[in-house]
């Protein structure tokens, strides 16, 4: 994981990197550096987060008038070396002139580390990146060549993954970057005089709408107030594709909430709107949804024998319902895989199977792979991704945006229901392509998926009462969430957001599956979340309700509206508006995303930014 940025240009560099590292947290909080070149290379470091880098900074600030306008900065998620000042980046070449930032893994560190070693270069950190700086330096001093061929000439020698970017002392009105795997943008300043360079466009997009994504093994170099150059490792240019990228940056604050989580829970009403807007066309009589990457790949899908999706964490979980959607109204055979699992399987992938990604950063490194085995085997992909431009959207064949915005609370909650609106459409367009859906649920589920933004809006009026309700859960050590059919898939995805954010162990099961194991752990002491708001299964739900009862559980559960009957047997109750089945998971999740806010704030924990965990994998 990882966040990088870097600036060479005619401003101040410190506030640009910073607000940058900002932007970029999500990715990981162990530690955070930046270099800043003027007279001097002057390296700051801390462990922790963006803020401490700032405390250190303000005890031994750049001098006035001579603030340096050329830098690169990071925050990091530990992989190799832990949390610490010293395995913070940037890392400093043998003689002090390279420094480098890094967000991916070398894998052949280890071999490469000890023959610099035979050559007498020393290593402070235990890092794996320390060694890509020092690689530099001794191709630039075994080939006498400049930093860019340098750079090209050790990664060459690097297996693994890498994003990043490298200032030298010698060439100070350079900075080179370069990516294998690992996401990077670059932003050309409005007067082309200055560069913006981050792991993606969140940090560039208040200067300019002009981005660059590099390809894989691309290396750039900005010189400043002159020149993008791009080549590949053989230093052949390749042409830059100059993309106008637009990102709402109203999205990038608080926007007066206390946390990203929470605005973004509240957001999904509007982003739900944006998901469906242009695809969902024709008046009330004659409603249809129209996708264009069906109709431009209609042959291809109509042909599809097996759907494999491939996800990871919140993802998968959408996966989960993406195939009961798929399953139901396309009847073509689905298998939602992790990511993972799947690129190491020796998966069969015949050339008429069509295997969707769902990725809300689109860069999860695992998710990436899977993708490009399978296309290697044939596979039509088609990519559910919200991050525009993103390497997964770029990989896939086809595809279809979420468009929720960015999300930057680290545990995902638009994105999923973004995820599900988009899987609902295209499993009607493909469905009605097929000719396996009737007219009318084709029409009645497209009028109701409308109706779902403001059925969350009521679902988000009763936040004051979740709140309340969460505040007997502060000293919960388990929970068990449990649903049947749409809503099994919503009770994995309950468990994990309360898991992520409050550190309780919670399991999400099907409510049926229950007797075979986790009944056994019920007393009173242990809260169980029921999801009973299903009504083609709601009597099997109830059956399973008693089941629980009769161990004294404490069951919170999320009703339907009016649902006197529940409300008479249980502990605390959530009412939400009544939906289609297969629209459930578009409503039941909601409460479970504030229920497990509230509970991790009552603990006093960081929600955006949860131990641990970062929002976008880029490593394996
Ligand atoms: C990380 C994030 C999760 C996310 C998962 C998959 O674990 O913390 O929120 O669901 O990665 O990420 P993707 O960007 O591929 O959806």
């Amino acid at each position: 994981m990882c966040g990088i940025v870097g600036y060479i240009g005619h401003r101040e560099a410190y506030p640009i990197l910073i607000k940058g590292l900002h932007r970029l947290e999500y990715r990981g909080y162990d530690s955070a550096g930046c270099a800043l070149l003027g007279k001097e290379l002057t390296i700051y470091k801390a462990k922790g987060k963006v803020s401490d880098l700032e405390a250190v900074y303000e005890k031994s600030p750049q001098p006035a008038g001579e603030e340096p306008t050329v830098g690169i900065a990071h925050t990091r998620w530990a992989t190799h070396g832990a949390p610490s000042e010293r395995n913070a980046h940037p890392h400093l070449s043998e003689s002090g002139s390279l420094t480098l930032v890094h967000n991916g893994i070398i894998e052949n560190y280890a071999s490469l580390r000890e023959q610099l070693q035979k050559r007498g270069f020393t290593f402070k950190s235990d890092t794996d990146t320390e060694v890509l700086v020092q690689l530099i330096e001794y191709q630039k001093q075994l080939h006498q060549s400049d930093l860019a061929e340098a750079v090209r000439s050790a990664l060459k020698l690097a297996i693994g993954a890498y994003a990043i970017a490298v200032i030298d002392k010698s060439e100070p009105e350079k900075l080179v970057c370069a990516r294998k795997s690992s996401p990077l943008a670059i932003g050309i300043g409005e007067d082309d005089s200055e560069f913006f360079i981050a792991s993606d466009a969140s940090p560039i997009a208040e200067y300019t709408k002009k981005i660059v994504y590099l390809n894989d093994e691309e290396v750039a170099v900005v010189v400043r107030g002159k020149e993008l150059y791009v080549t590949n490792l053989m230093g052949d240019e390749t042409e830059a594709d100059v993309k106008e990228v637009n990102v709402d940056l109203s999205m990038l604050d608080h926007d007066g909430y206390p946390h990203f989580m929470l605005k973004e829970i509240f957001d999904q009403p509007n982003v739900l709107k944006d998901c469906m807007r242009g695809r969902i066309v024709g008046d009330d009589h004659n409603l249809k949804v129209v996708l264009s990457a069906v109709t431009q790949n209609r042959r291809q899908l109509l042909r599809a024998r097996r759907i494999v999706i491939v996800s990871c964490g919140t993802s998968w979980h959408a996966g989960l319902i993406g195939k009961q959607l798929i399953e139901h109204f396309c009847r073509i055979p689905v298998e939602v895989a992790y990511a993972s699992e799947f690129r190491y399987s020796d998966p069969v992938i015949e050339p008429d199977d069509v295997v969707i990604a769902i990725s809300q950063s689109g860069e999860t490194a695992d998710t990436l792979a899977a993708i490009q085995q399978a296309k290697q085997q044939g596979a039509l992909i088609y990519g559910i991704v919200n991050g525009v431009g993103s390497s997964i959207a770029r990989e896939s064949h086809a595809g279809t945006y979420i468009h929720v915005g960015p999300e930057i609370g680290v545990a995902s909650t638009k994105a999923f229901t973004g995820q599900v609106v988009v899987l609902t459409m295209l499993s009607l367009a493909l469905g009605m392509a097929k000719g396996t859906v009737e007219q009318e649920e084709y029409e009645e589920t497209i009028k109701e998926l409308l109706l779902i933004p403001e059925k969350i809006e009521e679902v988000l009026k009763q936040n004051d009462k979740i709140e309340r309700l969460s505040k007997q859960f502060t000293y919960a050590r388990n929970f068990l969430y449990l649903g049947r059919g749409y809503n099994y898939p919503v009770a994995l995805e309950g468990a994990l957001k309360l898991k992520e954010i409050s550190y309780i162990h919670a399991e999400g099961y099907p409510a049926a599956e229950m007797k075979h194991g986790p009944i056994a752990l019920i007393d009173n002491e242990m809260p169980v979340v029921f999801l009973t708001n299903h009504h083609r299964r709601y009597q099997k739900v109830i059956s399973n309700l008693q089941e629980v009862i009769s161990r004294h559980g404490n069951i919170l559960a999320i009703i339907n509206k009016g649902d006197e009957q529940v409300k008479k047997m249980v502990d605390s109750y959530i009412e939400v508006p009544e939906t289609l089945s297969c629209l459930t998971p578009l409503i039941s999740v909601i409460p479970l995303q504030l229920l497990s806010y509230h509970i991790a704030v009552s603990r006093g924990l960081n929600v955006d930014q949860p131990r641990n965990l970062a929002k976008s994998v880029t490593v394996e």
